[in-house]
């Protein structure tokens, strides 16, 4: 305000260290006034209320030293007042001197009191030779002290310097002119022009904050994905590199048939107890499966059949039409096997697998038979894959939740092996990241043989299983009308148990649930290896 109202008056401040600023206990300029005037002219200078040129100077301060030679007089006044005056008194000796006024003041103040012809030798020790004297060390110092130069000029000046009772230091001072916003109130500009303004007039005389340009600007608040969905896309990515059509999974109730079943899965099995799979209570029935299908079916459960001795166990039509929330994608992999099928029965191309495969399935004629290849059975070799929700009944802990992820890879061609299968799951875990795979003989009603997937963790130093494969059953495929040299190797793992271990979760209710952290899933990488 002192500023504004100093330009008004007198339309410029040609050196801000005239400036006296009420309340402040630094004298006016003084190297802090100038300090606290920079502060307040910035400010004005943002608001384009004023200019100003910097000046620089070069002034003096006290030290320590000096600072006592102003409040208790310079060395060699010191040592003066402390001796007597000649005749009136016993000389004192040189270690007495230094016991009364210190060994500095003593060593220094002795040699310039005897130039000054202040004091003299008596014996051996030393008397005053003058009753009064000017001390012009203080007085320069004084000066020096509140104007930060001495007027008798820079010999005296180097002198303090030498004897380290003042020292240089840089200082500012500033001239000061109108602004292009030049006003004498110090009210906070406008950021925004509003109807009020408008309607009273006030925009006229309101100052306006200019914009800046220069601004970073506040940061864009964008969507973010889940580390779920970002590894399902990497993983979504492995697959379809690898040749992979994705199947539809959106159905997440499947029936008994489904779930278990198609895929010999014993009516009697723990795993289709209420402890491990949520039933549906309404509707509670699916519609009948494909009759004679479910009939083959039915039959190689209770009787066998390809081969198959079947678990010799009732077969219960309600136990198949039971509705529930798929267990496992496998489900899923059931229904798309069968559709892949439809061919080899006899009927027409399915139009749903038509679509996931790309074109139609190509007639073999004598011309594109392949090597080894008899007639055209109506085959179609395919390479599936999904990765999607499913459900369990199972008790909730750090590492399990009633629902996740299953990641499904099924394939189906002619003759394929074991060491298909566990080549193709050595490429794909490759992909992922992971080179240090083992397979471990397994059980799984639907696959034979099976393998669980276990891989080298290097954080946790131990073998973690990581995945479930097998080569589909016959007592599965067969009921579904694939010819007998047709094989289908599949494998499956959930997506939470590698992002959990990528992103370093160990609960998985800090993933999943209302537990998340928004901020955790802004912020977490996009990919991690
Ligand atoms: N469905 C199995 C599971 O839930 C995984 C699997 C898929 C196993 C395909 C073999 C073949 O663990």
């Amino acid at each position: 305000q002192l500023v504004l109202d100093l330009l008004e008056s007198s339309g410029q401040i040609s050196d801000t260290r005239c400036l006296t600023i009420p309340g402040q206990s630094s004298p006016a300029g003084s190297h802090d006034a100038q300090i606290t005037i920079l502060g307040a002219l910035n400010s004005l200078l943002s608001r384009e209320m004023i200019k100003y040129t910097t000046h620089e100077t070069l002034s003096h301060v006290l030290t320590p030293e000096g600072a006592q030679c102003v409040l208790e007089g310079s060395h060699e006044a010191r040592v003066w007042a402390a001796l007597h005056t000649k005749g009136e008194g016993k000389p004192l000796t040189a270690p007495e001197l230094k016991k009364v006024v210190g060994d500095d003041a003593a060593k220094v103040g002795q040699g310039r009191a005897f130039k000054s012809g202040w004091i003299a030798k008596e014996g051996d020790g030393f008397v005053k030779l003058v009753p009064t004297i000017e001390d012009t060390t203080q007085l320069d110092l004084r000066e020096v002290d509140s104007t930060g130069t001495l007027k008798a000029g820079e010999k005296t000046l180097a002198d303090l310097r030498k004897r380290k009772l003042i020292i240089q230091r840089k200082g500012q001072w500033f001239t000061v002119e109108k602004g292009a916003n030049f006003s004498t109130s110090t009210a906070k500009p406008e950021t925004d022009l509003t109807v009020e303004m408008l309607t009273s007039g006030a925009w006229k005389t309101s100052t306006f904050k200019k914009y800046n340009f220069e601004a970073e600007g506040i940061p864009t608040n964008g969507g973010a994905l889940h580390p779920l969905l970002k590894v399902r896309e990497e993983i979504r990515n492995i697959f379809l590199e690898m040749g992979f059509a994705e199947m539809p999974t959106s159905s997440f109730v499947e029936s008994g048939f489904w779930c278990f079943d198609a895929l010999f899965v014993p009516q009697q099995h723990p795993a289709r107890e209420v402890q491990d799979t949520f039933y549906l209570s309404d509707p509670s029935q699916s519609l009948p499966p494909h009759a004679p299908y479910l009939a083959t079916v039915a039959r190689t459960h209770e009787h066998g059949g390809f081969g198959s001795t079947g678990y010799r166990a009732p077969w219960s039509d309600a136990e198949t039409r039971k509705l529930l929330l798929r267990t496992h994608t496998t489900a899923s992999s059931a229904s798309m096997l069968y559709k892949l099928a439809a061919k080899c029965r006899g009927e027409e191309v399915d139009e749903e697998i038509d679509a996931v495969l790309g074109g139609s399935a190509k007639t073999k004629t004598a011309g594109n038979l392949g090597k080894g290849e008899k007639t055209d059975d109506g085959f179609r070799p395919a390479k599936l894959f999904s990765i999607d929700r499913v459900f369990r009944n199972e008790t909730m802990d750090a590492t399990h939740l009633a629902e996740f992820h299953q990641v499904e890879g099924v394939v189906a061609d002619r003759n394929l092996t074991l060491a298909d299968l566990i080549g193709f799951m050595r490429v794909f875990f490759k992909k992922m990241g992971i080179e240090n795979v083992r397979f471990k003989p397994a059980y799984n009603p639907y696959t034979e043989p099976s393998l669980e997937i276990f891989a080298f963790h290097p954080m946790l130093d131990k073998w973690v299983e990581i995945g479930n494969s097998g080569m589909f059953r016959p007592e599965m495929l067969e009921p579904m009308g694939f010819p007998k040299d047709v094989r289908v190797h599949g494998w499956g793992l959930s997506l939470e148990r590698p992002t959990m271990i990528r992103y370093g979760i160990n609960n998985i209710r800090t993933l999943v649930g209302h537990k998340v952290s928004i901020e955790g899933v802004e912020n977490s990488p996009a990919v991690i290896f």
